[in-house]
């Protein structure tokens, strides 16, 4: 995600400056462009993709994600001294909780894949976050909030090695994002991260104008992150072999009522409203899965949107978040110790289209500086 520029001229600042502080990856089949020679610490980029679910490779999108890999990397190194990193994107957490999670106890067959097994409950964390680079942003600016599932105890072979119990869903309150063309966002990062004012009055150019609106729409105000809607953005798989298809997730409160934005809201009042929420009582939110209807429907461009007119969401599962005291200071450092990715995944959720397979190693190298830095273990939560 981006968030960019501070020094900009007014009359730029409000088409460009809030981007600056929001923007801050059967038969599968083997592509010999995808792959990439990696060392044995270095994350391997997807070595296959699904044309029958219409995946399709861009030039270059192994290499144009290392080159991001590295210009994330330099930024974090950049921004924080040792013992002080946090995420690249999404660093202000407003708490982990931990949650529930229930699937239904009836599933209509294409539904019923994977973790969503009928009447199962999984223990899960979930961070919630704000979108911008500025950790130190105050709640009240708009911005795109982030809700990071983490189930665990779920059993079978993983995408991934570093955890083999968990599944990640990764969601914003926005079903679209900004950019799909790996070297869009690379210029973009390029953009961001240069020291030259000149450089960052490109980054409307860099996103398009498409982008350009997505970026500034997906910004918005709440009150709390128990009650405003999300999205995963981009597909994944729903199955295997020859049921396989493509979905997206999203997660909504159970109820529809919402509290007002505060008249003076302190600094970090969303973590107040989810620390004042939970101290009451417990929460629950409904998690959704959208099976994508016709092949028009892109796997690879995450910048349209599925209508829910054309293929709607059903519930597969609710989310019971217990009353509990979550803003501890043991709690704060675990959370931020966590690693989401959209490929902690089982098989059946495997993650699609270029922004996911990009996501892969991205996440992974940028989880591996901040935990470096922070002289911290990289670790599956028990
Ligand atoms: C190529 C596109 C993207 C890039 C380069 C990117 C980059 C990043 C990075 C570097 C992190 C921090 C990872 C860590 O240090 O553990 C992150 C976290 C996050 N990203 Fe992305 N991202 C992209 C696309 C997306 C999309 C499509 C979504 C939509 C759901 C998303 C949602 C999030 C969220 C919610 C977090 C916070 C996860 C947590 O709580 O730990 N990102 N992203």
């Amino acid at each position: 995600m981006l968030n960019f520029m501070r020094s900009i001229p007014l009359n730029l600042l409000f088409t460009v400056a809030p981007l600056a502080i929001l923007i801050s990856a059967c038969t599968a089949v083997d592509n010999p462009s995808l792959t990439k020679p990696s060392s044995p610490n270095k994350m391997a980029y997807p070595s296959s993709i699904d044309p029958d679910l219409n995946e399709h490779i861009y030039p270059n999108e192994a290499v144009i994600a290392e080159e991001i890999s590295d210009v994330i990397e330099k930024s974090i190194r950049k921004q924080y001294s040792v013992g002080t990193a946090l995420r690249d994107a999404h660093p202000k957490a407003h708490g982990c909780v931990r949650a529930e999670f229930q699937v239904k106890k009836t599933l209509s067959k294409n539904l019923a894949q994977g973790v969503f097994i009928p009447g199962k409950t999984y223990p899960a964390w979930i961070r919630f976050s704000n979108g911008s680079r500025d950790a130190t942003q105050a709640d009240i600016k708009a911005d795109a909030r982030g809700m990071a599932i983490k189930l665990l105890n779920v059993p079978g072979k993983k995408l991934l090695e570093d955890e083999d119990f968990t599944q990640d869903f990764i969601m914003i309150n926005y079903p679209v994002f900004f950019a799909n063309d790996p070297n869009r966002y690379m210029a973009l990062m390029q953009d961001i991260n240069s020291d030259s004012f000149f450089k960052k009055l490109q980054i409307p150019f860099a996103l398009g104008s498409k982008g350009t609106l997505i970026a500034l729409n997906l910004r918005t105000k709440i009150s709390n992150p128990l009650q405003t809607r999300y999205w995963s953005m981009v597909p994944y798989q729903l199955g295997l072999g020859s049921n396989r298809q493509a979905v997206k997730y999203s997660a909504r409160a159970c109820s529809p009522i919402k509290d007002p934005i505060p008249k003076h809201p302190s600094h970090d009042f969303l973590r107040e409203a989810l620390r004042n929420s939970l101290q009451k009582d417990g929460a629950c939110m409904e998690f959704l899965v959208q099976p994508r209807t016709s092949n028009t429907m892109s796997v690879e461009d995450s910048m349209t949107e599925w209508k829910e007119t054309q293929a709607p969401f059903y519930q597969v599962a609710t989310i019971r978040i217990p009353k509990q005291v979550f803003d501890t200071p043991d709690q704060n450092k675990f959370c931020e110790n966590l690693s989401f990715t959209p490929w902690h995944a089982l098989p059946e959720h495997k993650p699609l289209g270029v922004v996911n397979r990009m996501r892969k190693v991205i996440y992974d190298r940028t989880s591996r500086v901040r935990h470096e830095m922070n002289s911290a273990k990289r670790q599956a939560p028990q």
